[in-house]
């Protein structure tokens, strides 16, 4: 027992010290990039796992092809190879080394799925890229739009990212063989950062309504905490209300109809935020159809919100994807870095050719556009002169 209660105690004695540690830097973060101010923006391409390289591949030649057109400043698309289950299994690193120094020599990265190891599947107990790389990076907002203009819903989800059980979900211990403890960290420092985000984002876009999602009647300290911050900062947007909801009953009201076009900015914990956001993705035309951003004051990285696929390419059927979900982070990537414009003709595109037009289809099979030539479609769409007016016919019906 008294061994037991010795090596618990240090574990989570080191636990405590990172965390303080982390508060710190939080405490010093840099300034927002400003990508006005830069006149060459790198844009690191990284293509993954799984049907990762085809999806990103496609990505890649839209955004090539939609920026020598608009050739206001130089943006390089620099391809960062590598970032495979192998490489990672390898090196025993969820990134490795030099990977990770090529990323940060970049501003932002466009990212296509990794696969996250899980208990039992053969690859070694490394965390997940993904996770990785937002606390590495400290891309601390996961910001997920969902939108469904035909039935007025444009919700933005603001997913914290770098705390709460994902601060140290590697880190949790088997205390004895019966007993099994996980940490969940949330901070002053982290829940700020990320409600004034969401917050910020409600008063520029002109939403008067702001839904916080906790557990806060059960998990009282850690949730207590998130949800008191927000009622703190909620003081500084006197023009937007505050909303506050519990994630079960916030799971069942984005499937009543009558109320949830009601919810406009959503900022949540980051694994309410991660189960929420493929409901609602789920919702919009299932997770392939949504994009994500991963945004920290210095860095930012867009993704797909859902998982490699390796079913697909064992099947030989990885060329079949649907690179939607990329594409539309490929749209959020543009607005980021400051070519609002390109993006929204690029979510247009992705609207005509993926739920109304149709003209071809993916299906994930060889009955259905191949990646590539979905890509082509969404490239002569987004050139259409006629662009606008085919969106607003959608809008219509
Ligand atoms: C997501 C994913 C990741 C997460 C996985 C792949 C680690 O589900 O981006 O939502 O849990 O955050
Ligand atoms: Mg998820």
């Amino acid at each position: 027992m008294d061994q037991e209660f010795h090596t618990s105690q240090n574990h989570f004695k080191k636990i405590i010290q990172q965390q303080l540690e982390r508060i710190e830097i939080l405490k010093n973060a840099p300034l927002p990039t400003d990508y006005n101010k830069l006149d060459r923006i790198k844009v690191g391409i990284i293509g993954g796992d799984g049907i990762g390289p085809t999806i990103t591949n496609v990505s890649q030649n839209i955004l090539k092809s939609l920026l020598e057109q608009h050739k206001t400043k130089q943006i390089d698309l620099i391809p960062i190879p590598g970032l495979t289950i192998e490489n990672r299994a390898l090196a025993k690193q969820a990134i490795p080394n030099e990977i990770l120094d090529e990323i940060k020599k970049c501003d932002v990265t466009l990212k296509g799925p990794t696969h996250t190891p899980e208990k039992g599947d053969g690859w070694p107990n490394i965390e997940s890229a993904n996770v990785s790389m937002r606390k590495k990076l400290d891309l601390f907002a996961n910001v997920r739009p969902v939108r469904i203009p035909q039935e007025n819903i444009d919700w933005t989800f603001f997913r914290e990212n770098t705390e709460d059980l994902y601060a140290v979900g590697s880190q949790g211990i088997n205390i004895t063989d019966d007993l099994a403890i996980d940490f969940r960290v949330i901070t002053t420092q982290g829940s700020k950062r990320i409600i004034q985000a969401g917050f910020n984002h409600a008063r520029k876009t002109g939403k008067t309504k702001v839904t916080i999602v906790t557990k806060a009647n059960i998990v009282k300290t850690t949730d207590g905490k998130f949800l008191e911050t927000a009622q703190e900062i909620a003081q500084d947007f006197p023009e937007i209300t505050l909303d506050s909801w519990y994630i079960d009953i916030m799971t069942a009201k984005l499937l009543d109809l009558k109320r949830r076009s009601q919810f406009e900015v959503m900022i949540l914990p980051n694994l309410y935020g991660d189960i929420l956001t493929d409901e609602a993705a789920e919702i919009q035309g299932g997770v392939g159809t949504a994009g994500s951003a991963n945004i920290g004051n210095k860095y930012a990285m867009f993704e797909a919100i859902h998982g490699s696929a390796p079913r697909m390419v064992t099947e030989k059927r990885a060329q079949y994807a649907d690179p939607s979900s990329v594409l539309r982070a490929s749209a959020m990537l543009l607005e980021h870095i400051g070519f609002p414009l390109i993006g929204t003709q690029l979510n247009q595109a992705l609207d005509i050719c993926g739920n109304y037009e149709r003209k071809i289809s993916i299906t994930g099979r060889e009955n259905g556009a191949t990646s590539e030539q979905f890509g082509d479609y969404v490239l002569s769409t987004i050139n259409d002169k006629n662009l606008n007016n085919r969106w607003l016919e959608y809008i219509k019906n």
